[in-house]
């Protein structure tokens, strides 16, 4: 009995320390210490044994059954610790995981290179109001009162008693408004680039409720339609591209006089005429002279002072830059990564 007793014990010890794993010493645990274990089976039998025996055997079953607990429970502080240094080392050879780098979003981006490109040659970049009153948006940029930008299918009105000298309040639907504001402050001469989210009545491929717009406004003396001219072509040529020429066509805006259509020609055929712009031009956006009227509103003379101004989609130039193809605006206000990642 005792000899048995032993090999119990040998064999139980050595197992214990081969076992890698919590798992492994449990099932050691349960072949020894169990219900139906070695050890308890050994227990059970010892009324069998004759009384002179009996303590003897006991005392050393019981003792064995301590050892085994002690080395089951040494090993088990071991494996734990094993565990622990083996998540914690790692190779130093094993490429790292990259962390994810952001970036700036693509309007932002080219607000920025807009504005980096005018603040060059002497403009200054100012923000004004998203919320507006009709004076700035509308009544001293020259439009008559029932003009239909002043529609509610075409603006977004704020719920708001009017000011009696400004009028209702709305979201601003163009940064020309910041003329009115720039001008305002009567400081002259004025270089100023205006760059603002703006509101519209319209979702489809190529609008979205809100944009972005960039306005420039140059008043001073001897201001001429000369002086935008080459401003826009120097626009152009930086943003777009040396092999890129601007081209202005007559059209009519309420606070511009003369107005135009600013065209850039075509990045894809360069000017020849292809599916994309048919003529050879794509349409930038409006620019013109200052009004006589807008300059009075706000207290500057024209009889001395000229301007020049443009308003320009932020969105719009960024779609029509080479090697862009955005063929639904609406995307880059939908928050979807595998785009935005491409910028
Ligand atoms: N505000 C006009 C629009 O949103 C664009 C515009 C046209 C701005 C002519 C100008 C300008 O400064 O001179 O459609």
């Amino acid at each position: 009995m005792e000899e048995k007793l032993l090999s119990i014990k040998n064999n139980a010890i050595s197992l214990i320390l081969e076992t890698k794993s919590v798992k492994e010493l449990e099932e050691i645990k349960i072949q020894f210490l169990g219900r139906n274990g070695e050890i308890t089976k050994l227990l059970k039998e010892l009324p069998k044994i004759s009384k002179e025996e009996r303590p003897k055997i006991g005392s050393i079953a019981n003792g064995l059954k301590n050892i085994i607990e002690e080395a089951i429970s040494t090993r088990e502080t071991t494996l734990k610790k094993t565990k622990v240094i083996t998540s914690r080392s790692f190779d130093v050879t094993e490429p790292g995981i990259r962390p994810a780098l952001g970036h700036l979003h693509p309007v932002t981006q080219a607000i920025r290179e807009i504005t980096s490109i005018f603040t060059q040659i002497g403009f200054t970049r100012v923000r004004y109001p998203e919320i507006e009153w009709d004076w700035y948006a509308f009544t001293a940029l020259n439009f008559p009162q029932n003009h239909p930008a002043r529609d509610d299918w075409e603006t977004f009105f704020i719920k708001q008693q009017p000011d009696e000298k400004k009028g209702t309040v709305l979201l601003t639907p163009h940064t020309s408004s910041g003329q009115i504001r720039e001008m305002e402050k009567g400081e002259l001469p004025i270089k100023m680039l205006n760059i603002a989210k703006t509101y519209r009545r319209q979702s489809d491929v190529s609008h979205t409720p809100m944009f972005h717009q960039f306005e420039g406004l140059v008043v001073g003396e001897n201001i001429a339609i000369s002086d935008l001219k080459g401003t826009l072509n120097y626009f152009v040529k930086s943003y777009f591209g040396e092999n890129r020429i601007s081209r202005i066509r007559p059209y009519h805006f309420q606070f511009t006089e003369p107005s135009f259509e600013i065209d850039i020609s075509c990045g894809v055929c360069l000017g020849k005429g292809c599916r994309l712009c048919k003529e050879g031009w794509l349409e930038l956006g409006g620019a013109g002279m200052v009004h006589p009227n807008v300059l009075k509103a706000c207290h500057i003379d024209p009889e001395k002072y000229t301007g020049f101004a443009f308003g320009w989609g932020v969105e719009r130039v960024l779609m029509m830059k080479d090697g862009i193809k955005i063929d639904d605006l609406r995307i880059l206000y939908s928050n979807d990564l595998d785009f935005l990642k491409q910028f």
